[in-house]
């Protein structure tokens, strides 16, 4: 899958900011996954790292690939995040949650001197909003908080699982897929979602990415912020 190859690449690439003793936090998701994969192979090779997860299944890839993880509560300040997004536009504004960990992502970015992101070429856009804005919500006030959003102009969907039943979180919240279709202010749009109340968190992260590392084939571009 060219998407897949585009995926690795870019993980590759990024374990250049990953330094010895680093304190690490790990994305969610397949391109962070990638780069979770090649973190054990260094450090089985002797790359000493403590990584923070930001999902349960990126905790569960990390001890399968043997590297040492840490929690917060040992540590409030990390070196670098690598994580991957769903879209990026040219101000390195990102909508993160396609796989549903944007709390933790957003809590761990924003605990970090660098967030490095990946992603393959279809990730960059030239304006937010393709791509549904994932929101995470506490399930009491989701009726509300959907009439809310969509009275801002989306239409407004609740993630699901395979079986039918919501989607939950690691902490234990729904998500709504926003469809915006484009997103002509998003520091604007995120003030408004971070007012609403019973909203937990959304995926839009603002000024929040340090470099964002695309692969287009084998061909690494990397963009930094202004
Ligand atoms: C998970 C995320 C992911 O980083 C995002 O969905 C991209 O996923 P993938 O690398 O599988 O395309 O934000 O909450």
């Amino acid at each position: 899958m060219a998407n897949d190859h585009e995926k690795e690449a870019s993980a590759r690439a990024s374990l250049r900011f990953v330094q010895d003793g680093n304190i690490v936090g790990l994305g969610t998701g397949s391109t962070a996954a990638h780069a979770v994969r090649l973190l054990g192979e260094r450090v089985r090779a002797g790359l000493k790292i403590r990584g923070i997860p930001t999902s349960t299944g990126t905790r569960t890839l990390a001890l399968a690939a043997g590297i040492a993880l840490t929690t917060l509560d040992e540590f409030q300040q990390l070196d670098v995040t690598i994580d991957g997004t769903d879209e990026f536009d040219p101000q390195l504004n990102l909508i993160k949650g396609g796989g549903g960990a944007l709390l933790r992502e957003k809590i761990i970015a924003s605990a970090s001197k660098q967030l490095v992101i990946i992603a393959d070429s279809s990730k960059r856009v030239a304006t937010l909003g393709k791509f549904p804005l994932p929101v995470e919500v506490i399930a009491f006030a989701e009726a509300l908080v959907a009439k809310r959003i969509a009275a801002l102009g989306a239409k407004v969907q609740r993630r699901q699982s395979a079986d039918g039943k919501p989607f939950i979180t690691d902490e234990g919240h729904h998500i709504l897929d926003c469809y915006f279709g484009q997103i002509v202010d998003p520091p604007g749009l995120a003030r408004v979602l971070s007012d609403m109340p019973g909203i937990v968190e959304h995926g839009l992260f603002i000024g929040m990415a340090s470099v964002v590392l695309i692969a287009t084939g084998d061909q690494i571009q990397e963009f930094r912020k202004k």
